[in-house]
């Protein structure tokens, strides 16, 4: 049995993919026979009520020098984080000397180069070697390490408190977590934010979207599950606001206990997730059973679509769709090759099924009428970009919230 990673409590599994390979571990051919493999299983928290992964990889398996995802791939989340650093300039800093302000997780700059741009003093934390050398080729300051509390102390010494650290889709990246909320209570000035992001819990369950479920999420937060971790290290939840990214986010706004107001929205969302039930194994049970069906369905429509001798592909190849492929067993005889943007993929096959990744390009000149669309959480920008491909009679296929063709 195991223990929660927050609480170290004994936690209940409640759903397990099997065996399978790291999100992001784009091959070649020459690769496939020493390709690494983990036991996939979340559990549920009865105690504090955080769903985590029950066994961990190493992190320097997932975040190295070939890190596959490059944030500013999608124009909707370089918009996103543009309009969150404008919000985050007019509401905290502008009456701020020498504000300073550090991203855990900045990635190739999609955030932090609205502050560098505007002469802001910064500093981007970023482990990922290749995605780290694209910011600091634009001038963003970073530095390429792993957060946590032992490298919080260097940051102190070097650049003094930050009023702001922001971070998103990192956190629910980092299991050794004490490790770094410790980092970021030290690191933060008496009356400064601690802003993150991460995809919802609320959201994974009402959508069955189990596909956010891979090696590098070890947590799924709810706004209960973190108000517990920051009770532990004398920080407080002061403000919570959805956000319409990754098929559903929250955005939680941290500070020093008592230094702060705390908004209506907290506890709205706590007694929210009671109503939901986010706080019930039997939730996550019946979450399961929504899971088993999703895949029989989508297994069962791609057979079909084969045996009308209809080709179907993929568009994008997301660290997400290897969750789908790997746990519904779809070969590249159900799904010949997945397009993307990122050049990083193109050419390689995609973990575990090794299915074929090609150019964009070849999706533009392809006459292929079904795609199987993994990138749903670009859903509105896809669509937008995507219309002439549906003007001509092309269907997207989505399996979020449950299998089926997508409207326009
Ligand atoms: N913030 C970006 C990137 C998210 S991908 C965005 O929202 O698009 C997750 C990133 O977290 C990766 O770039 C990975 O290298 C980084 N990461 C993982 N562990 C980390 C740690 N301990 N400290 C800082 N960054 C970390
Ligand atoms: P994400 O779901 O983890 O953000 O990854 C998105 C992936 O989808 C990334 O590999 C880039 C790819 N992609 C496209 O190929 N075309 C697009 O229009 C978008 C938005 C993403
Ligand atoms: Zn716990």
């Amino acid at each position: 049995m195991n223990t929660c990673l927050i609480c170290q409590s004994k936690i209940s599994p409640f759903l397990s993919f099997g065996k399978m390979p790291l999100a992001n571990g784009f091959l070649n051919p020459s690769d496939f026979s020493s390709e690494y493999f983990f036991n996939l299983t979340v559990c549920f928290c009865n105690t504090c009520n955080m769903v985590q992964l029950g066994e961990l990889v190493d992190r320097n398996k997932m975040f190295h020098e070939n890190y596959a995802f490059y944030s500013s791939t999608s124009a909707f989340m370089s918009e996103h984080f543009k309009n969150a650093s404008e919000t985050i300039i007019t509401d905290y800093l502008n009456n701020v000397t020498d504000p300073f302000v550090i991203e855990i997780g900045s990635n190739d700059g999609i955030f932090l180069k609205h502050f560098s741009g505007r002469k802001i003093r910064h500093l981007g934390i970023e482990p990922s070697k290749n995605v780290a050398r694209v910011a600091k080729n634009n001038g963003i300051n970073t530095l390429s390490e792993f957060f946590d509390e032992k490298l919080s102390k260097q940051i102190v010494k070097k650049y003094g408190k930050a009023h702001i650290i922001f971070s998103a889709n990192v956190m629910c990246h980092i299991p050794y977590m004490h490790s770094v909320i410790d980092g970021i209570k030290q690191t933060l000035a008496p009356n400064g934010l601690f802003i993150f992001e991460d995809p919802y819990l609320g959201d994974i369950v009402e959508k069955t979207s189990y596909d956010q479920i891979y090696d590098e999420h070890a947590f799924y937060f709810s706004v209960s599950s973190i108000s517990y971790l920051m009770g532990m290290h004398d920080l407080e939840v002061v403000n919570v606001q959805r956000q319409n990214v990754h098929g559903g986010s929250m955005r939680y706004y941290i500070a020093h206990k008592n230094a702060m107001t705390v908004s209506p929205s907290v506890i709205n969302m706590v007694a929210y997730e009671k109503k939901k039930r986010l706080d019930e194994l039997s939730t996550f049970e019946d979450f399961k059973s929504r899971v088993n069906e999703s895949k029989k369905q989508l297994v069962r429509l791609l057979i079909k679509l084969k045996d009308r001798g209809e080709e179907v592909i993929g568009y994008g190849a997301t660290s997400k769709s290897t969750t789908i492929l790997n746990y519904c067993n779809i070969s590249p005889k159900l799904l010949s090759y997945i397009c993307d943007t990122t050049p990083i993929k193109i050419n390689k096959y995609s973990p575990g099924m090794h299915i074929p990744i090609r150019s964009y390009k070849e999706f533009s000149k392809s006459t292929i009428k079904h795609v199987l669309l993994f990138a749903w959480n670009h859903k509105e920008e896809i669509l937008l970009k995507e219309k002439n491909f549906l003007a001509n009679g092309g269907k997207f296929i989505t399996y979020v919230p449950t299998v089926s063709f997508l409207l326009k």
